[in-house]
């Protein structure tokens, strides 16, 4: 397939870009500066320039190609402005389309919040923490879309072999500091490793008839206190922690921290029965970070 990816560059982009070239697809990457145009191109992407925020200078290109993948986030106050031009932008170039596009949204398993015992499943209903609000609102604009063939998917805590989701411990481990969990000693976080994730978005890509909300979650709920030790373990910490509330956190880092706070489980099993999803990293302790 000819694709269009958004965030190609990103932490989660780079390892979608690498499977979708892997597997034949034709990667055309949205880049805003001559770096971004250097890590396509070294991965074999052509890198296409323009800016989320100005979609006219890029838009034309959703013309040329057979999907959209969606995974460009600035992570600052103008995210949501950004988001909501780009793909008003993408609805209004497909909309004169002959057959809908296909188009691959990111969520995460923030739009959940906080599920404590229960295990958030696609019908399970949709509580955004606040800074990522609008994502559950532009989420439901493009599953709505005639113009589109849309698939949202919610990845879990996203690890990788640089850390990822757990970069933050394993900076305390590495400069000896006690662990920071936040929320509470029991928060759990459903977890996936990047490259099985990358795996999801190209399996969901490849079949347009599939469409609505799909779940990506290795694990259904790891509690934080566990992966603190085992990160403690491997590098030689002596495991000792600190609780920070939630008001503590939000204060002091943002809204966004709520996040992390979050005791979180959510679970896959629409993306495994539909796709045949099958994470190769099924316990983050057989993983590298
Ligand atoms: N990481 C997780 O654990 C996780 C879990 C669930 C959901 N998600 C969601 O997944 C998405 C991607 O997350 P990530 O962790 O991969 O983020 P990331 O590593 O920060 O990557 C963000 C990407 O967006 C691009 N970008 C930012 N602003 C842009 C703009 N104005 N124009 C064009 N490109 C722009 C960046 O390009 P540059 O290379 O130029 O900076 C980069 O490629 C986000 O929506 C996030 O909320 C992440």
């Amino acid at each position: 397939m000819k694709v269009l990816i958004l965030g190609g560059t990103g932490s989660i982009g780079t390892a979608v870009t690498q499977e979708l070239l892997r597997h034949g697809h034709d990667v055309t990457g949205l880049s805003r500066s001559d770096a971004s145009d250097r890590r396509l191109a070294a991965m074999g992407a052509r890198p296409l320039r323009g800016d989320l925020r100005h979609p006219g200078c890029w838009v034309r290109e959703v013309a040329r190609v057979d999907g959209v993948i969606q995974l460009a986030a600035a992570f600052d106050g103008g995210m949501a402005e950004a988001d909501t031009a780009a793909m008003a932008a993408i609805l209004r170039q497909a909309a004169m389309r002959p057959e809908p596009l296909r188009l691959i949204y990111t969520g995460g398993c923030w739009l959940y919040g906080a599920t404590g015992e229960r295990v958030a499943d696609e019908t399970s209903p949709l509580r955004p923490i606040r800074p990522f609000a609008w994502m559950q609102k532009n989420a439901g604009t493009v599953l709505a879309s005639p113009a589109l063939s849309a698939a949202v998917i919610h990845p879990a805590m996203v690890y990788h072999e640089g850390g990822g989701a757990f970069s933050r411990h394993l900076d305390a481990a590495r400069s000896a500091r006690p662990f920071e969990i936040w929320g509470s000693i029991s928060t759990r976080w459903p977890l996936v490793q990047r490259s099985d994730l990358a795996r999801a978005y190209r399996l969901l890509l490849e079949h347009p008839d599939l469409t609505g909300h799909f779940n990506a979650s290795a694990e259904t709920g790891v509690p934080v206190a566990r992966i603190t030790r085992e990160i403690a373990r491997r590098h030689g910490h002596d495991a000792s922690y600190v609780v920070r509330s939630l008001k503590h956190v939000l204060i002091k880092y943002g809204s966004w921290a709520e996040g992390p706070a979050l005791d979180q489980q959510m679970a896959s099993a629409k993306l495994r029965r539909l796709t045949g999803w099958q994470p190769v990293f099924t316990s983050f302790r057989d993983a590298q970070f």
